[in-house]
């Protein structure tokens, strides 16, 4: 276990104001929005017309989605809820925790995407498609992609994304680094480098995240009481496995 450096998720919280600056949300997501409709309507054995994204951060993912379905975003963040509201005004968020909410309710479709890293132990990971699995109609679909696994970490992998917008300019560096390939999480670490105007601000940022291999996904998916389907879905150099899952009727 890592206990040395306490996380932060200062990214989802005092400095939630920059995630609509880490990657946008109109452009670099919406190839992945469509993708995950289209397995939803290539899978689904019933009408599909609700979804709910859990873990939905700042919105990215719901601004494509409600394109094509009513959305429904749960976050355990309130400064997250705050972005994806702003983004969408439209659609419905609620506050909750992916290994405990119940919204006495069940959609068509669930997407879980990269909120489940953060589900760092087993007991957690398997809470959290749990709850998935009791948020969906049967023979409705729940996409879910695997940020990394164990077959896709790169270990040290450093990556740099600038960013400006109303005179602030801003320098995203992040480190994921694993100890212990023996276990199953590994840390995330970030710099922040923020110029409000040309004043230089720096911040720090740090994270735990669960890895788990495509296998042990598979296996989980499988006891929680879905049929499961791969697929591929590749961006740049990065190729990532995206499970459509059925939950039999
Ligand atoms: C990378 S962001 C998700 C971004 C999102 N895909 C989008 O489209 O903007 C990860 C999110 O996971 C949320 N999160 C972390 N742990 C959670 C938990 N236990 N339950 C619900 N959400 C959680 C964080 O608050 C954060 O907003």
């Amino acid at each position: 276990m890592i206990t040395d450096v306490k996380d932060t998720c200062r990214l989802y919280t005092d400095l939630a104001w920059l995630w609509p600056l880490w990657g946008d949300a109109s452009t670099q997501y919406a190839h992945y929005g469509e993708h995950v409709t289209g397995l939803v309507r290539r899978h689904a054995r019933r009408p599909t017309r609700t979804l709910l994204d859990i873990g939905c951060g700042g919105g990215k993912n719901v601004l494509n989605l409600a394109r094509h379905f009513e959305v429904t975003g749960v976050d355990l963040n309130p400064a997250m809820l705050a972005q994806a509201k702003a983004l969408n005004p439209g659609c419905r968020f609620v506050e909750g925790d992916m290994r405990t909410f119940r919204l006495g309710r069940r959609f068509d479709a669930v997407l879980m995407d990269d909120a489940i890293s953060h589900m760092s132990s087993r007991a957690d990971f398997v809470a959290a498609l749990r709850t998935a699995h009791a948020h969906l109609e049967p023979g409705g679909v729940m996409v879910a992609t695997p940020d990394v696994t164990t077959e896709t970490f790169r270990q040290n992998r450093t990556t740099t994304t600038t960013a400006a917008r109303e005179g602030i300019d801003v320098v995203f560096v992040e480190n994921v680094y694993d100890p212990d390939p023996a276990d199953e999480h590994y840390e995330t670490t970030v710099l922040y480098l923020i110029r409000d105007h040309g004043r230089l601000r720096i911040e720090t940022d740090r994270w735990t995240m669960g890895i788990f291999a495509l296998d042990a996904w598979r296996r989980v998916l499988h006891e929680t009481d879905f049929e499961v389907h791969d697929s591929s879905y590749v961006v740049d150099e990065d190729a990532y496995t995206v499970f459509a899952c059925i939950k039999p009727a």
